[in-house]
C-alpha cells in the first residue's frame, strides 16, 4: 500500500485496529489520530485530480440494510478517491428477500475477494457480529440506535476546523437523543476529547440515565442557549419510535426547534450542526440551516476526508497484521547446538590476511 495522505506532515501515533465499530472503544489518542489523518486527506479534495493510488487493487463493499443518501455516497466516493474498487449492496435488490442472513451474504461476497465491508443495519451490534465472522475489515456506518462512528468523527473534525479545538467547548446535542446513534457516538467522542456535553430535549426523548455517560441532561433548550459553543440539532427519528413521544410536532418545534429568535440568544460565533437528513421547519428553520452559523455542508465535505482516513487506516492495519502473521509462519533459522552437528558444518574459508601459517 502506498503511503498516507497528502505530502504534509504525518500524524503522530499509531492505529492498529482492523475494524471501526464505535467510538466507545477508542482512546482519545486514536480519535485524534483519525482526525489528523483525515486532515491530510482533505487536501486531496482541493487538487485538480482528486484521486490517489493508496488503495489500488483493494475492494470495498457497501453493505447497506437501511436507507442512506449521504453516508453511502460518501463512503463510495471516499473509496474511489483512494482508487479502490467499490461494490454496492442494497437490501431491496438482494437475496435477503429470499431469506439469506447478513453473515451468509457477507461471507459469500467475501469469497470474491473483499478487503472492507461498510455496514449499515437496523440491528444494534450487527457490524460487531460480522467483524468476528469475516477476515475483511468492518466499518460501522450506523447500527440501530447504537453508534455511527464516522458521523461523530466528521462532526469532531468540523468543530476542530471551525473553532480550533474540542477541549473545553460546551456542545449541546438537541432532539431525539434516545433513538440516536449519532448522539451516542458524539457523546463518546466529545467527552473523550474534553468537551462539556449537554443533551437537550423532552424527557421522553432524553432520559435521565444519559447522565451515566458523563453528560448533562436538560429539558429546556432556552436555558442552555447563551452558554453553548456548538448546537448539534438532530432529527426526530420517527422510524425508530413506536408512537410519537410527545404531543405533536408543532409543540416539539415550539419548545426545541432552532429558529432565528433562539439563535439570536446564542454566542455570536455559535456553530450550528445537523447530521442530515433535515426536517426543515421541525428541528431547524431554513433561515438557520442556510444561515452564516450553519456548518451543515462543511460536515458533508469533512465526511469524505474522514471516510478516506478510516478506509486507509483499517486496511493498512489488516495488511500489517497479515504480514506479521505470515512472518511468524517462516521457519526459524537453524541453530547449531551439539558438537557433532558443529563438526558437520563446513568451517568458513580462512581469511588469508588473518590466518596463521
Ligand atoms: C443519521 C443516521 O442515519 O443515523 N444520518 C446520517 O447518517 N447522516 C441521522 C438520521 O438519520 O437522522
Amino acid at each position: 500500500m502506498s503511503g498516507a495522505p497528502g505530502e504534509g506532515g504525518r500524524p503522530q501515533g499509531a492505529w492498529t485496529r482492523r475494524h471501526l465499530l464505535g467510538l466507545r472503544e477508542l482512546s482519545a489518542d486514536e480519535i485524534r489520530f483519525v482526525l489528523d489523518t483525515a486532515k491530510g486527506f482533505s487536501e486531496i479534495s482541493t487538487r485538480s485530480i482528486r484521486k490517489v493510488p493508496t488503495l489500488r487493487g483493494r475492494v470495498a463493499v457497501n453493505l447497506f440494510y437501511e436507507s442512506s443518501t449521504r453516508t453511502r455516497l460518501s463512503f463510495s466516493l471516499a473509496a474511489q478517491r483512494l482508487s479502490a474498487d467499490v461494490l454496492d449492496f442494497t437490501k431491496e435488490s438482494s437475496s435477503t428477500s429470499k431469506g439469506e442472513t447478513l453473515i451468509d451474504t457477507a461471507r459469500n461476497i467475501e469469497a470474491m475477494g473483499v478487503d472492507v465491508f461498510v455496514v449499515r443495519h437496523s440491528a444494534s451490534g450487527a457490524p460487531h457480529v460480522l467483524s468476528s465472522k469475516v477476515q475483511a475489515c468492518v466499518v460501522n456506518a450506523g447500527d440501530g440506535a447504537h453508534e455511527h462512528p464516522t458521523q461523530a468523527l466528521l462532526d469532531l473534525f468540523t468543530i476542530r476546523e471551525k473553532l480550533g479545538r474540542i477541549d473545553g467547548l460546551h456542545v449541546a446535542i438537541v432532539g431525539d437523543i434516545a433513538h440516536s446513534r449519532v448522539a451516542r457516538s458524539n457523546i463518546w467522542g466529545l467527552t473523550k476529547l474534553g468537551a462539556r456535553v449537554t443533551v437537550v430535549g423532552p424527557p421522553t426523548l432524553v432520559p435521565a440515565r444519559f447522565a451515566e455517560l458523563g453528560v448533562e441532561v436538560c429539558h429546556d433548550l432556552d436555558k442552555v442557549l447563551p452558554d453553548v459553543d456548538v448546537l448539534n440539532m438532530l432529527r426526530i427519528q420517527r422510524e425508530r419510535q413506536g408512537n410519537l413521544s410527545f404531543p405533536s410536532l408543532e409543540e416539539y418545534t415550539r419548545l426545541f426547534g432552532l429558529d432565528g429568535r433562539r439563535l439570536a440568544r446564542c454566542k455570536k460565533g455559535v456553530v450550528v450542526m445537523h447530521p442530515g437528513p433535515l426536517n426543515r421547519g421541525v428541528e431547524i428553520t431554513p433561515e438557520v440551516a442556510d444561515g452564516p452559523n450553519s456548518v451543515i455542508l462543511d460536515q458533508v465535505s469533512a465526511g469524505l476526508a474522514v471516510r478516506m482516513a478510516t478506509l486507509f487506516l483499517v486496511v493498512q492495519a489488516k495488511e500489517q497484521q497479515q504480514a506479521a502473521a505470515l512472518a511468524a509462519l517462516q521457519p526459524p533459522p537453524i541453530e547449531v547446538t551439539s558438537p557433532d552437528a558443529a563438526a558437520s558444518v563446513p568451517s568458513p574459508t580462512p581469511d588469508p590476511e588473518t590466518a596463521s601459517p
